[in-house]
């Protein structure tokens, strides 16, 4: 599968690697366009990849064309890019906030599939939930969902609405976790723990409950009244973050996240 990448930042080389350790493609099927020239060299060196730093000619022949440059670059990408590109090539677009029609209209191309992956991708643990332009054959959503499996769990919608609301829970979402383990890592320094037994404990602790979590199926209340003995030390931990508004401030948290994303799509 030839694929081009215009941006080769965090995401675009997180999803080189998987699609090259799961050997969807070789290194020599894959072209990463990037402004920045220590970028290109290092993927180069690490991936034996091609580079250029010509967006236009990464498209050249690719099956498809993945845009992970940052929303802020994206109307200078598509000014350069657009009308080059011709039926079967398939757009696969990860920037925050831009809308279907936005990158039809800008690429002058109709076959566009919207992602919203995440960081964990670069362990292969990714979850994406993605849609696509009607135009997009079911050949194409095949190659499309054959590349995300590459970075972890993939979910399709036909909705594009859910991507905003997706870009909040699941695009942001590793960066709350990563506040949430310094956090605990942090109270586990204040009560007196050396860091390096915080640390161990307090990633362990979430990995081990978010996998509970999942396989076992049941209600985050009902696992957490399982630790929640009556008058025990779990319940005045409880009574505190309650009364510091966590529930409430993480969803306002999450709702400020899915109203900037919305604001992106709107100022295109
Ligand atoms: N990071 C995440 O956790 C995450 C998760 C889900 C989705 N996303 C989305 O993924 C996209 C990429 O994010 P990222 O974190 O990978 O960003 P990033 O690390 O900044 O990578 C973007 C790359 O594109 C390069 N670039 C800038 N202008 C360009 C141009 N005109 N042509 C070609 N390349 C250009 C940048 O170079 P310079 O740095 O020199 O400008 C940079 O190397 C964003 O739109 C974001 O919304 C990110």
């Amino acid at each position: 599968m030839k694929l081009a990448f215009i941006g080769g930042g965090a995401m675009g080389e997180a999803i080189l690697a998987c699609v090259l350790n799961k050997g969807l493609a070789l290194p020599t099927e894959i072209t990463v366009s990037d402004v920045s020239q220590s970028i290109l060299k290092r993927l180069k060196d690490q991936h034996s990849i091609a580079t250029t730093s010509d967006n236009k000619a990464a498209c050249e022949g690719a099956s498809i064309v993945i845009l992970a440059i940052k929303p802020q670059n994206l109307s200078s990408v598509l000014a350069e890019i657009k009308g080059i590109l011709i039926e079967p090539q398939l757009v696969l677009s990860i920037i925050a906030g831009a809308t279907l029609s936005t990158l039809t209209h800008g690429l002058g191309h109709n076959c566009v599939v919207r992602v919203m992956p995440n960081i964990a991708a670069k362990v292969g643990e990714a979850v994406s939930l993605w849609t696509a332009t009607p135009q997009v054959t079911s050949q194409q959503k095949e190659a499309a969902r054959s590349l995300l499996a590459t970075l972890g769990t993939e979910i399709y919608t036909p909705e594009e609405k859910y991507l905003d609301m997706s870009t909040a829970v699941n695009g942001s979402g590793p960066a709350y976790v990563f506040l949430f383990i310094e956090s605990l890592i942090d109270a586990a320094v204040h009560i007196g723990l050396p860091r390096e037994i915080a640390s161990g404990i307090v990633l362990q602790t979430i990995l081990g409950s978010a996998k509970l979590a999942k396989e076992s199926g049941l209600h985050p209340a009902e696992l957490k009244n399982q630790v929640t003995s009556p008058g025990g030390t779990t319940a005045e931990a409880l009574l505190r973050l309650e009364e510091g508004g966590f529930r409430a401030l993480l969803t306002k948290a999450v709702q400020a996240a899915y109203d900037k994303s919305r604001g992106l799509g709107q100022t295109k």
